[in-house]
């Protein structure tokens, strides 16, 4: 197969170690455990044993629906014989074999590798035929009929798998399926996709491999079978779990059985796969194998990590309405003109020596890390009148005209009216903190930056502005960058920092004491007095990977202890527990959120008395990243006056009830205190999901935030929210 059909069709070959890892941890080594109980036993009650097993192994039906030339079949066979040889060398008399290659079925949508599937399977089960015959020192009586090979040739995601092997005779679905990117898909893979999803919202986004994920929790609803997978670990990286998970969980009831945490794939360098082991009737406890280590655990969820089951979605704002925002740095679209290197400046600086208070440097994501020196013209407080004076800046700015006016994006011709500013400009007025975009996923450290305002930072990078050192310290640590890693998802090889679901999911280490916050303070400011220390060598090849000096890495050492302190967590703990703790604390803020659009706010706002009726808007009720509520046409001043004089209460577990007009006997949203679940049922005339017991301050805190959000979106309608609740609550 020539590579460029090889990457259509998802078509990468797993090593037998690999395939040998999944089978091991779906069913090898619980029958191996079970073949070594039963040979401890003695006289009848282990011949029982043994013919019990042997029925067991001879029961097993395996599924691999993207079987390519048959590798996991393969070695699932030669695996079940070994333990048929075992089992039959302990037996007191002769015994026909019983499992046969008719225990294995695949599809596969090639017709060469499907071919090869079927011979090598065959040619596999005469060997190991005459390897009995040998070991046992006797010729075996065979089956009674020859076994057939079934291998069956078709498209794999428009295929009932059951009439190849119905759902409640297979035992296992095992498999790698095809890795295809949305870039690289063909149409008709399109059209699969289609087909499986139903064109649930969302899913065009997701890997062709997904597919195979939603086929098989449909193939095996209802059935006690179990699915494994290897797969990139992509699918467990930024968007792909909040779109994946809701199919597989909320849609079809899947749970994680057991997951192996990201390693290198030996098929490919470079590659980065997981295990995924999923069925629809669970059995617990469930297992996380990561870095040759397994742990036995409760639950695990879609990011592969101990804890109940959650997803992450795209948030508009930090989990913590108190952490300083973040935004993507200044975009200057204006083709190269108000940017120069240092021979450039200088040259500027030679014939226009005035031009010197338009320069201010610039710090894109590459130059932070290669460490040259740039600079752009900043005109943005500069008036027209003064930079024409400098022919060389009047110049530039004619070119950034052109460039803008010979674009085929009518946005871009727009921005030509004003070619002596950046076409989007978000410069921190305030000491920001820096961070690359697409840092590289190969540093052990991703350094980050502190800048003064006077620094104009590039859309290369997100810019944190009123970071204190104390944030910088936190963004820094081992704990934030395993939620980078785990949450950001990756752009080829390099890791994605995404402000909607990196940054503003992060949880922060609220309960850090006054003392704890100065100690990571100290710590973050001797890592930049350091770099200062090394200010010759880019900060790129400061951290790469084993060049990061002694003195830099213990100084990191002591500001992860900082960070893991005010986390109380263990510093030893791997990155998958890391990660862990930052969900059960992120849980604990997440489990209900009042989401809402504005669609209609009044004319005239004077007075303030008709903003809660005919402020209108979409409103939306999340519970765990399941939609509980969504209604048009809600007077959304209206609920937030509703929700603040419920804040107002004395009595905290008091209900929350809100109702219109028209529903008044059903309430559009309420909450009642159940005080056997100690939380707060919700409930809605137009409830969309079965609500969950949300804890008081979980509840008071929603509403506050929807409070505060409705507050910022509704200023520049000129309305100030905080008077109109006032008034209310004090009429
Ligand atoms: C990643 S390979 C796995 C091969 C096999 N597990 C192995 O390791 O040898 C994926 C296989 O899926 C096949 N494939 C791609 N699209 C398919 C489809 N729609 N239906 C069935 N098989 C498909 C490819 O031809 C390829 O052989």
């Amino acid at each position: 197969m020539d590579p460029e059909q090889r990457r259509q069709l998802g078509a990468h070959y797993t090593s037998e170690a690999d395939v040998l890892t999944l089978l091991r941890a779906l069913f090898l080594e619980d029958l191996d455990d079970s073949l070594a109980r039963v040979l401890q036993l003695h006289g009848p009650a282990r011949e029982l044993g043994l013919a019990a097993f042997h029925d067991r192994l001879a029961a097993l039906r395996l599924l691999d629906p993207a079987c390519g030339c048959g590798d996991f079949l393969l070695v699932a066979y030669r695996e079940l014989r070994r333990l048929e040889l075992e089992l039959l060398r302990h037996l007191p008399a002769p015994r026909a074999c019983k499992v046969s290659i008719q225990q294995l079925y695949g599809i596969e949508l090639q017709p060469a590798p499907a071919k090869l599937a079927r011979a090598s399977l065959s040619q596999l089960e005469q060997r190991l035929d005459h390897e009995l015959a040998d070991a046992l020192g006797c010729p075996l009586p065979r089956r009674s009929a020859p076994a057939r090979v079934q291998v069956r040739c078709a498209n794999a995601l428009r295929v009932d798998w059951a009439s190849l092997l119905p759902a409640d005779a297979c035992a296992y679905v095992i498999g790698n399926p095809p890795f295809v990117g949305k870039k690289a898909r063909s149409a008709e893979q399109v059209a699969d996709m289609q087909i499986v999803f139903a064109n649930a919202k969302g899913t065009a986004a997701l890997d062709y491999a997904c597919a195979w994920f939603v086929k098989a929790a449909d193939y095996v609803a209802g059935t006690t079978a179990e699915v494994a997978y290897v797969a990139t670990n992509s699918i467990t990286q930024g968007e792909h779990p909040g779109l994946l998970w809701p199919l597989l969980r909320r849609d079809r009831g899947i749970e994680i059985t057991f997951a192996h945490r990201s390693f290198a794939w030996r098929g490919q360098a470079n590659v980065h796969v997981v295990i995924i082991g999923f069925a629809a009737r669970a059995q617990r406890p469930r297992r996380i194998y990561e870095a040759g280590d397994v742990r036995v655990v409760d639950s695990i969820n879609p990011y592969l990590v101990e804890g109940p089951h959650q997803t992450l979605s795209k948030r508009r704002d930090p989990l913590d309405p108190s952490t300083p925002r973040a935004s993507f740095g200044n975009m200057p679209n204006d083709g190269g003109h108000l940017l120069l290197d240092e021979a450039a400046r200088r040259e500027l600086l030679r014939a226009d020596p005035s031009a010197a208070r338009f320069i201010r440097p610039y710090v894109s994501a590459k130059q932070f890390l290669a460490g040259q020196a740039r600079y752009c013209l900043w005109l943005a407080d500069a008036t027209p009148g003064e930079f024409q004076q400098s022919e060389r800046v009047r110049q530039r700015v004619a070119n950034v005209r052109a460039h803008r006016q010979a674009s085929t994006r009518a946005a871009t011709r727009k921005l030509a009216d004003t070619p002596g500013c950046f076409a989007e400009i978000r410069q921190p007025a305030t000491a920001y903190v820096l961070i690359p975009r697409h840092p590289s996923a190969r540093r052990a450290i991703v350094p980050l930056g502190y800048f003064t305002p006077d620094y104009i930072v590039a859309d290369s990078c997100v810019a944190i502005p009123g970071a204190s050192m104390y944030h910088f310290g936190v963004l820094s640590s081992a704990m934030h960058d395993a939620w980078l890693r785990q949450v950001g998802g990756r752009i080829k090889s390099d890791l994605r920092y995404s402000i909607e679901l990196v940054y503003n999911n992060f949880p922060w280490p609220t309960a850090a004491t006054p003392a704890q916050q100065r100690t990571i303070e100290r710590c973050a400011a001797r890592i930049l007095q350091l770099r200062q220390r090394y200010a010759s060598t880019a900060l790129g090849g400061l951290y790469a990977p084993d060049a990061i000096p002694g003195e830099l890495a213990a100084a990191h050492r002591q500001l992860d202890a900082a960070v893991d302190d005010a986390y109380g967590i263990d510093p030893r703990v791997s990155p998958g527990e890391r990660v862990a703790l930052l969900f059960t604390l992120r849980q604990r803020t997440d489990q209900m959120k009042f989401d809402y659009k504005i669609e209609m706010v009044p004319e005239d706002v004077c007075g303030g008395y008709n903003v809660p009726a005919y402020t209108e808007g979409a409103l939306e009720v999340w519970q765990e990243d399941v939609l509980f509520l969504r209604a048009e046409g809600i007077p959304l001043v209206e609920f937030a006056i509703v929700l603040a004089r419920w804040l107002h209460k004395l009595v905290e577990t008091e209900t929350l009830y809100y109702a219109s007009m028209d529903f008044e006997e059903e309430p559009i949203f309420a909450l009642s205190w159940d005080a056997r679940l100690q939380g707060f049922m919700p409930s809605s005339v137009w409830s969309m999901s079965k609500g969950v017991p949300v804890p008081l301050e979980v509840a008071r805190g929603s509403a506050a935030s929807y409070i505060e959000n409705l507050c910022r979106d509704l200023a520049p309608h000129g309305i100030c929210l905080t008077k109109v609740i006032a008034d209310a609550i004090d009429g």
